[in-house]
């Protein structure tokens, strides 16, 4: 995806001279996120679907620019699907996660999900319960931690090793006896999120083949009715390297390979990503504060901090950033130097970049966090200090919407 850097300094800029005060903002690229969304579903082989997963990034715009460019939408909470439903009521909606509330179940079965991820023996007999008198139906997948030889090891490792998420295939065979017992329980198929953060196609693609070979297996020892086969999210943004990102493309020509078989004709193949379709839209904007020495290390405080923007703090990495040259300050400035970017938060921990190098920066210069639009503001601890939420300003074409929040 290309980053409209022009586009982003000029908002930026409108923003800085509309505040007396130093400036915060998130930037979200709208076309830039329609057109990266279309390529990378066009790109999918048949019989392909991508759905997305809200908790990426649930704000309005982002939701409104994605519908009707992916197949639906993949809830989490009963919060996610009452937002999905009141603002999409027709849209596909898949509901996963762990830890489901009766009280969401039975949301779900009110507003309508094509599917359920279901967890764990105790969420199968909750929603037997709920189905419970009549003969109501709801399909399901069987959400499985799965052991594979070719499960790479990521920073958020989520399968094939002990974690809360999915079934052990040791219980497998006790919650198809459930189902045997419950029809009114459709299990449609297998579900899989195993990792987050994959930045290797091959690796993804060894990983699919593993899956796509252990739900056949299942299907024949078990002899079970079933078409869908869902291989979960976790492409992964590469923030350390970002001129290295997962190969789509090389991705989607391997996958269209293994997907010619003809015992996986009968599947249809999906997937639930959240980081890889909407980070790359959004940007956290900064405006430098105050430069000063500290034993020896140049510190850039910012207006804003991780109370804003998480995502280097969570990921433990130094986020890729560009200067924008600002209103200009009481004219303090470094030349090539190393200086960390630092927020406005009484801890230690408010780093956003370590001891990275400047050709220049100044007070009143603009930092422009690039890649910060997934698990950024939502995953954000936004009270701590009660500092002011940042403007949140969507671009779209000519058309500028700004909601401050401020
Ligand atoms: C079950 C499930 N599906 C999909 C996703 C989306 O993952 P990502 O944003 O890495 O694509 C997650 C993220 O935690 C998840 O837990």
């Amino acid at each position: 995806m290309q980053f409209r850097l022009d586009t982003m300094a000029r908002e930026a800029a409108r923003l800085q001279a509309a505040s007396a005060d130093p400036q915060c903002a998130y930037l979200y690229d709208l076309p830039a996120l329609r057109r990266h969304v279309e390529g990378v579903v066009a790109q999918l082989p048949e019989p392909c679907e991508m759905f997305y997963a809200v908790k990426a990034n649930a704000e309005a715009p982002i939701l409104d620019a994605l519908e009707g460019r992916v197949a639906g939408f993949e809830v989490a909470s009963g919060g996610e699907l009452a937002l999905i439903r009141e603002r999409f009521p027709e849209v596909p909606v898949l509901f996963g996660g762990p830890g489901k509330l009766a009280s969401e179940l039975s949301l779900a079965l009110e507003l309508g999900v094509e599917l359920i991820h279901v967890e764990s023996l105790t969420e199968l007999e909750r929603l037997a319960r709920l189905l419970e008198p009549g003969d109501r139906r709801q399909d399901i997948l069987l959400r499985m931690n799965l052991a594979t030889d070719n499960l790479p090891s990521t920073t958020l490792t989520m399968g094939g090793v002990p974690t809360p998420f999915g079934i052990d295939p040791d219980d497998l065979e006790t919650c198809l006896a459930f189902l045997e017992r419950h029809p009114g329980i459709v299990l449609r198929g297998f579900h899989f999120h195993l990792i987050s953060h994959q930045l290797d196609a091959e690796a993804q693609l060894r990983l699919l083949g593993d899956l796509f070979r252990q739900v056949e297996h299942w299907r024949e020892a078990y002899r079970l009715d079933i078409d869908q086969i869902n291989v979960g999210g976790g492409i992964g943004i590469n923030y350390r390297e970002p001129g290295r990102q997962f190969d789509w493309q090389e991705f989607c020509g391997g996958l269209a390979r293994q997907l010619a078989e003809p015992r996986l004709r009968r599947y249809r193949i999906r997937f639930e990503c959240g980081r890889y379709l909407t980070a790359p839209c959004g940007y956290y904007l900064m405006e430098v504060m105050d430069l000063k020495r500290n034993h020896g290390q140049w510190f850039a405080v910012c207006r804003g901090g991780t109370h804003h923007f998480r995502t280097p703090a969570a990921q433990g990495h130094d986020h890729p950033f560009v200067r924008l040259p600002g209103r200009g300050g009481d004219g303090k400035a470094l030349a090539r130097t190393r200086v960390s970017v630092v927020g406005q938060l009484c801890t230690p921990k408010d780093v956003l970049a370590r001891q990275v190098e400047v050709e220049r920066l100044a007070i009143g210069d603009m930092l422009l966090f690039t890649l910060a639009g997934a698990y950024a503001w939502n995953i954000s601890h936004q009270h701590f200090l009660r500092h002011p939420a940042p403007i949140m300003h969507f671009i779209d074409d000519d058309r500028v919407d700004d909601e401050e929040n401020a």
